[in-house]
């Protein structure tokens, strides 16, 4: 029999020779499936030669025998050896230059840009993206959503309602905030909208309250929804607009921490003001709320349920933008819901999160028209093949804030047309 690795030099194989010992593991290994070769025909001449029972069990010890010294005496005496793997060379046989492999040298073994110019086109980040949160005088205004609270008639499990509950949303003036306070108030309850921008919480607490009329005419018990304003990341200011929404509802039984923003600058340059301003607010903020909150339902004996909007930031590395600071302050309010939920849940407080996708709303338009090479990078890489809209969030959150979530706390609701996924 002439061994595979062998052959082409025209060795005979002989498992116990000199040559064999000091051959490569490799050899050792195609030694070992000749061996198991050997055996498999010996039992296969038993069965269809019908070779006597002596005569197997000879020649099998006699392979065994054979194989057993070339395993301990090829293998090396330490260090760590590759799991050995082999695979036929199809046709021609293979250049040992690893720069004429065409895979090696496109894949694992080739100099940055060698093998495309696509070289991690879609993993990447671009540091010439730099994107600044706008002051309040130049962001762009947005309307409630239309059609979304009126009374209806589908049949649905009474336990989505969220009737007699006063929710406390912040961040809640604009954005995805003023759309999920909405969905709360067209699911019954009554809301507290905080904010930093004041005059914007007072104008979105009006609309809620004009859209509501017109989408459910005739109805005389109107919700309460009131607006006041909060620095999130100030205790004080904290403090000051818990006492005013308790003066002004008598309770508090929801949150939802909406209050936030992301900037984009490449990690090295990232003015260090901007990056403490903005853990400030996405953390300090989530959690000075959260604590204020529970704390009150804690002496109320009440139970209640919170929801922080994190971001799928806080699981993946968005790109091409860069924006580090956001991503690990999102990662820190997602893991910030989960201890806290079981901190809480004695108390029967749950504790959830929701970590939106790429949503549309006035600012990621606004950002999108003056970066127009954003709007195609990101939908080539969303599953759903579309941004979300603010509304996308309405029913997640009433659904964990409502008595329809129950048994779910701690949990990452993510909300992003299958993003995380791929
Ligand atoms: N828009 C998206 O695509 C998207 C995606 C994932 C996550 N998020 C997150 O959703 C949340 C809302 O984002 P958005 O897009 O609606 O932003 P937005 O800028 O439209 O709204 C944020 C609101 O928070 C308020 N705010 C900012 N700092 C505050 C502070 N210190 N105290 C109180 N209020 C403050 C702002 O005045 C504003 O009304 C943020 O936490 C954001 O990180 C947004």
């Amino acid at each position: 029999m002439t061994c595979f690795v062998c052959s082409p030099l025209n060795r005979p194989f002989l498992l116990a020779d000199t040559h064999h010992q000091f051959h490569s593991p490799v050899h050792t290994y195609i030694a070992s499936l000749q061996t198991l070769y050997l055996l498999s025909c010996s039992a296969f001449e038993a069965v269809t030669f019908k070779m006597s029972k002596p005569t197997v069990a000879r020649n099998a010890i006699k392979a065994l025998n054979t194989a057993r010294p070339a395993f301990t005496t090829a293998r090396p005496a330490t260090g760590f050896t590759r799991p050995l793997s082999y695979t036929a060379s199809l046709g021609k046989k293979k250049s040992d230059d690893p720069a004429k492999d065409p895979i090696l040298s496109a894949t694992t073994n080739a100099p940055q840009g060698a093998s495309s110019d696509k070289e991690g086109q879609f993993a990447r980040t671009d540091e010439s993206v730099q994107i600044e949160y706008p002051p309040d005088s130049e962001m762009p205004t947005q309307p409630v959503a239309q059609g979304r609270g009126g009374m209806h008639f589908k049949r649905t499990l009474a336990q989505f309602s969220l009737e007699k509950k006063v929710s406390v949303v912040t961040g809640g003036a604009r954005g995805l905030g003023l759309v999920m306070g909405q969905g709360l108030v067209a699911s019954g309850s009554d809301l507290a909208i905080i904010d930093l921008n004041k005059d914007e919480a007072e104008s979105a607490a009006a609309s809620l309250i004009e859209q509501f009329r017109k989408e459910n005419p005739g109805l005389e018990d109107m919700p309460n929804v009131t607006a006041h304003y909060a620095d999130v990341a100030n205790p004080d200011s904290v403090s000051t607009a818990m006492a005013e929404v308790l003066a002004k509802h008598g309770q508090i039984d929801n949150l939802v921490t909406s209050a936030g923003f992301t900037e984009n600058f490449e990690a090295i340059n990232y003015p260090f003001d901007r990056m403490q301003k903005l853990w400030g607010v996405n953390v300090d903020g989530t959690y000075l709320f959260a604590i204020n909150v529970a704390k009150h339902l804690i002496e109320r004996k009440a139970p209640g349920s919170i929801v922080m909007i994190g971001s799928m930031s806080g699981s993946i590395v968005n790109v091409p933008q860069p924006q580090a600071p956001y991503n690990a302050a999102k990662a820190a309010v997602r893991h910030l819901a989960a201890s806290l939920a079981v901190e809480w849940a004695g108390h029967g407080i749950r504790v959830n999160c929701i970590s939106p996708g790429y949503m549309l709303t006035a600012l990621t338009r606004k950002i999108l028209e003056e970066n127009p090479q954003l709007r195609d990078q990101w939908t080539a890489l969303i599953p759903a093949g579309k941004m979300g809209t603010p509304e996308d969030l309405m029913g997640a959150v009433t659904f964990l804030l409502s008595d329809a979530s129950k048994y779910i706390t701690g949990a990452d609701l993510r909300v992003d047309g299958g993003y995380t996924v791929t």
